[in-house]
């Protein structure tokens, strides 16, 4: 899959333009704060249809500009090209476009574009705490799998939902006939979903952790096991690490652990069990990284499941989807960082940004373009 091309008006600090990228390697290289994540931003907007920094509209609207509009040309085949856009205005008015055709919701716009995204803060994926894991998890599932976000976000609503109803009992100290019946019907509610969340999080991680494992061995040249591996806070759902489950009993089962606790749930006035608890082990041999990992372990740890992220989807789609290396080499030792792109530069298309342009100045890809971004304006260079 290949960006070939992006029309950028009014977004954050950036000039209006049209770009042509290289299918290969596009370097942006620039002093800090000129706007080369913005760059990538826009790019990446496409594909999460939200900001990958999780800003909001009037945070990426330009502050001189109205509204902001980018047009994203993607090739995801030989001779399939499609047109991607969306645009943001100030008072909160959203437009999503595939080829020229308006789509309503943003579900329809992700997946269209693949891409795998690498930043300092990705680090957080070993290191930070179990919501990283699932924001990595939930991202990577919700573009290769619409039934998982369809899951994904009823659950999200549901749980809403259950909680106001547990807090407003817990005030009340009451609990009548119907708000009894409205627990029961949500409870049921969730866990269809969770049961769909659960399979889907098991199948992934299974299929993630083999890539994973590799690529840390690609990236250090030493056979260290890198393990990656799903614990779910539902014990229902922990019996899937052991094999395929029958999803009805597995609806009945998570049913059944969710009014056990339900007592609990009710005094304490918020629910105490579900996929929003859950989390992913990551593991070097018999240490656990996410509270030993070395600095240099937990860089390329984070760096191998991302990059085995865009394995998963050439499994699942037979796309190569498009990586993006935001200030990653200046945190890598020489070795590491000429493995990375050996990795990278294969079959990819990449976008690289950096501050510091010796770090890729002997990177010599077979289709290379370098851009200098200065003031929110990009100049090619030889
Ligand atoms: N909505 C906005 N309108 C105009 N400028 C913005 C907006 N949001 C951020 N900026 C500017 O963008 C710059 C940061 O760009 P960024 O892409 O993060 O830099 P870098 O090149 O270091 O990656 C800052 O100068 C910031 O003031
Ligand atoms: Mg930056």
């Amino acid at each position: 899959m290949k960006i070939l091309g992006a029309r950028v008006q009014g977004f954050r600090n950036l000039a209006d333009a049209e770009y042509e990228f290289s299918s290969g390697v596009n370097v942006l290289q620039g002093d800090n704060g000129h706007g080369k994540t913005n760059l990538l931003e826009a790019l990446n907007f496409v594909a999460l249809g939200r900001s990958h920094r999780g800003a909001r509209a009037e945070e990426l609207i330009g502050h001189r500009a109205a509204h902001l509009h980018v047009c994203v040309t993607v090739q995801t085949a030989v001779n399939n090209v499609h047109v991607l856009e969306f645009g943001l205005d100030r008072d909160g008015g959203r437009r999503f476009r595939v080829d020229g055709e308006a789509v309503a919701h943003r579900a329809d716009l992700i997946g269209q574009l693949a891409t795998v995204f690498f930043w300092p803060q990705s680090n957080e994926l070993v290191r930070g705490g179990p919501e990283h894991r699932r924001r990595f998890a939930d991202q990577g599932l919700s573009s290769l799998d619409r039934d998982y976000l369809r899951a994904l976000t009823a659950h999200q609503r549901a749980l809403r939902q259950k909680t106001r109803l547990l807090k407003d009992l817990r005030h009340s100290g009451r609990v009548s006939g119907s708000a009894r019946r409205e627990l029961v019907a949500w409870n049921a509610d969730l866990a269809q979903h969770a049961a769909a969340i659960g399979v889907g999080r098991a199948c992934w991680a299974q299929g993630l952790a083999p890539h994973a494992a590799a690529v840390y061995v690609a990236l250090t040249g030493t056979p260290a096991p890198l393990e990656f591996a799903y614990r779910p806070r539902l014990l229902a759902l922990a019996a899937l690490a052991a094999g395929p489950a029958e999803k009805n009993d597995l609806v009945e089962d998570i049913l059944a652990e969710i009014d056990y606790i339900g007592p609990d749930e009710m005094r304490r006035g918020r629910p105490l069990t579900g996929p929003q608890f859950d989390d992913f082990d990551v593991r070097l041999g018999s240490l656990d990284l996410r509270a030993y990992g070395s600095q240099g372990e937990t860089r390329t740890a984070a760096m191998s499941l991302v990059l085995a992220q865009s394995e998963v989807v050439f499994e699942r789609r037979r796309v190569r989807p498009v990586l993006f290396l935001d200030d990653v080499f200046s945190e890598l030792d020489r070795e590491r960082a000429r493995r990375l792109r050996e990795w990278c530069g294969r079959d990819h298309q990449v976008f690289v940004a950096t501050a510091r342009a010796d770090e890729v100045s002997d990177w010599h890809p077979q289709r290379i373009r370098r851009w200098r971004v200065e003031d929110g304006r990009l100049a090619t260079l030889p």
